[in-house]
């Protein structure tokens, strides 16, 4: 995996701009997955106020909370369509139906969406405890989009986008750890202090499900871009 450490934030949206904006002009994407959290916002803004054109690119986000419709603003179809697609159009956008209640028709619609939709290049947030999506520790390598619930430590996490926490729904749909493996290139943003820990297990802990980012080092083109604060415990 390669490593970028940045002084800040806004320095690591400047990082992920560029690299979009490079694989675009050469050209060399036609799926585009992303993801949600506050880690991606200010990238999405520098790409929304960009001449990037993704009228021919599909996008495929990561999950989707279950039972909260696309018009909940916590819905992550919600956050995308404010913080990106309204400022860009692409080809389509593909999430998880949030409230799709047969589990099993909407992951094969979505795992059918990704073998048919191969994903060139994943942006990935990461979770204080080391997930990526809704793959909570101890969720299987082999997995593909799955209902998952949510660790009692992500929903203490993702309260604050919610009135109390009891309203942070409790399970989600996640692309699975070997969905999120089968992108050409990924790229993972982590910062601030709280993720210390999952960066330092990704980097020099073991490769295990406890860590679900630590799937990562198997990949053969991961690029992750932390801040200073998040590169906080790495023996660099
Ligand atoms: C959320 C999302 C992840 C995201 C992570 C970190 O629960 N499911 O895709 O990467 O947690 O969120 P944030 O970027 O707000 O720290």
């Amino acid at each position: 995996m390669e490593l970028i450490v940045v002084e800040n934030p806004q320095e690591g949206a400047k990082v992920g701009f560029n690299i979009i904006n490079d694989v675009m002009k050469a050209n060399e994407i036609n799926v585009l997955g992303l993801a949600t959290g506050s880690t991606p916002v200010e990238m999405y803004k520098l790409i929304s106020e960009s001449d990037l054109d993704f009228s021919d690119v599909v996008s495929i986000n990561l999950d989707e909370y279950i039972g909260i419709g696309k018009d909940h603003d916590q819905s992550y179809d919600y956050f995308m369509r404010k913080n990106l697609f309204e400022a860009k159009p692409f080809k389509a956008n593909y999430l998880p139906d949030g409230l799709e209640t047969d589990e099993a028709k909407e992951c094969d619609r979505y795992n059918q969406l990704i073998e048919d939709n191969p994903i060139d290049l994943q942006i990935l947030g990461i979770g204080g405890n080391g997930h990526i999506g809704f793959n909570e520790p101890g969720a299987s390598f082999d997995s593909l989009t799955e209902k998952v619930a949510l660790a009692p430590s992500t929903i203490e996490a993702n309260a604050r986008f919610f009135e109390t926490k009891d309203d942070v729904p409790k399970f989600a749909y996640s692309m699975g750890i070997k969905s999120i493996m089968s992108a050409k290139k990924i790229v993972l943003f982590a910062y601030g202090e709280g993720k210390q820990d999952a960066i330092k297990g990704l980097f020099e802990g073991e490769i295990t499900e406890d860590l679900p980012a630590s799937a990562l080092r198997n990949h053969p083109n991961v690029t992750v871009v932390v801040d200073k604060a998040a590169a906080g415990k790495l023996s660099l």
